[in-house]
């Protein structure tokens, strides 16, 4: 695996793959791997020739200083994690690679539409940040293809969003979220969980699946079936900042006509804010 750290090195690399006509897949990351950023490399290989992973946090994308320090740094196991699926290449820009003028005037990729509600909503100016970091990152791996979590369901939309506004020459891809055997989704703030904590997180898994069953059931109380849920929520311990039922494809509000939905969920246990997500087909 080739490790490089400069846009130009990046670039010289995949101008070489392109001369072989190889397919070039490419997976963001802010590091502190797990299996969950893993599996999206191995769909990555299915689909490309060659791969490219990068590790950078982001500090455009924190609206809380504290987040972003407090955020894991642990690049020599993520390095080795990422060696030992075979990716072909890791690139590990520093700050002053990204963001060589600053961060204060820096031109922003605004996504109307995706960006105030649900996770946008609470955490202002986080999705612009996502936005304008995977612009840049698009702009500089140039690879055919991008693959990310459906775990950040509302970051996937806004990708999509993004490359279609905007006329990206790259493929989205969503990749199936990734659970431990309690149903917890992979996430690197599952770590700020005590252990206590953890033993509880998988209701909010279980919380997603008891919807999805009550609106196969034919349950159409939308408000209700939300409200239930932040309830059961609160009781297990959790502090909800939503549980919603919304249209799958922009996440719109949904009405009873509707048969695609996704249900998502955002909710502090402890330290740790969590987010889940399942789909809804009604059709
Ligand atoms: P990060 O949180 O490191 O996630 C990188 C990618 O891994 C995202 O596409 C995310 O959805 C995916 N992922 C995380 N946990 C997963 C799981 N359990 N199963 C499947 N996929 C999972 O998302 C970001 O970084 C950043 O916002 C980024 C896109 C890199 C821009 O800075």
């Amino acid at each position: 695996m080739q490790r490089v750290e400069t846009v130009n090195a990046l670039r010289a690399q995949v101008k070489a793959w392109r001369d072989q006509n190889k397919i070039i897949a490419f997976v963001p990351t802010m590091g502190n791997l797990h299996q969950g950023h893993l599996s999206l490399v191995q769909k990555a290989q299915e689909l490309a020739d060659k791969v490219i992973v990068s590790i950078f946090v982001n500090p455009l994308q924190f609206d809380d200083q504290a987040d972003l320090s407090a955020y894991p740094r642990t690049m020599d196991a993520d390095i080795k994690q990422l060696m030992s699926v075979a990716t072909d290449l890791v690139f590990t820009p520093n700050i002053d690679v990204m963001y060589p003028q600053g961060m204060e005037a820096h031109s922003t990729v605004v996504v109307p539409g995706m960006d105030d509600k649900l996770c946008g909503k609470n955490r202002p100016g986080h999705f612009d940040g996502v936005a304008t970091v995977v612009s840049k990152f698009f702009n500089m791996v140039q690879a055919d293809i991008a693959i990310f979590g459906e775990k950040d369901y509302q970051q996937l939309l806004l990708i999509k969003k993004l490359v279609l506004d905007l006329n990206l020459p790259i493929e989205v891809i969503g990749s199936e979220t990734f659970r431990d055997e309690s149903g917890l989704a992979m996430s690197s703030r599952n770590q700020y969980l005590t252990d206590s904590e953890r033993k509880k997180a998988s209701v909010l898994y279980q919380t997603l699946m008891e919807l999805k069953n009550q609106l196969e059931q034919g349950e159409q109380d939308f408000k209700r079936l939300q409200q239930q849920a932040v309830e059961k929520l609160k009781l297990a311990g959790f502090s909800p900042d939503y549980v919603e039922i919304r249209r799958a494809g922009n996440l719109d509000l949904v009405n009873t006509e509707d048969t695609d939905l996704r249900i998502l969920v955002a909710a502090y246990l402890g330290k740790a804010r969590l987010i889940d997500n399942i789909a809804c087909n009604l059709a």
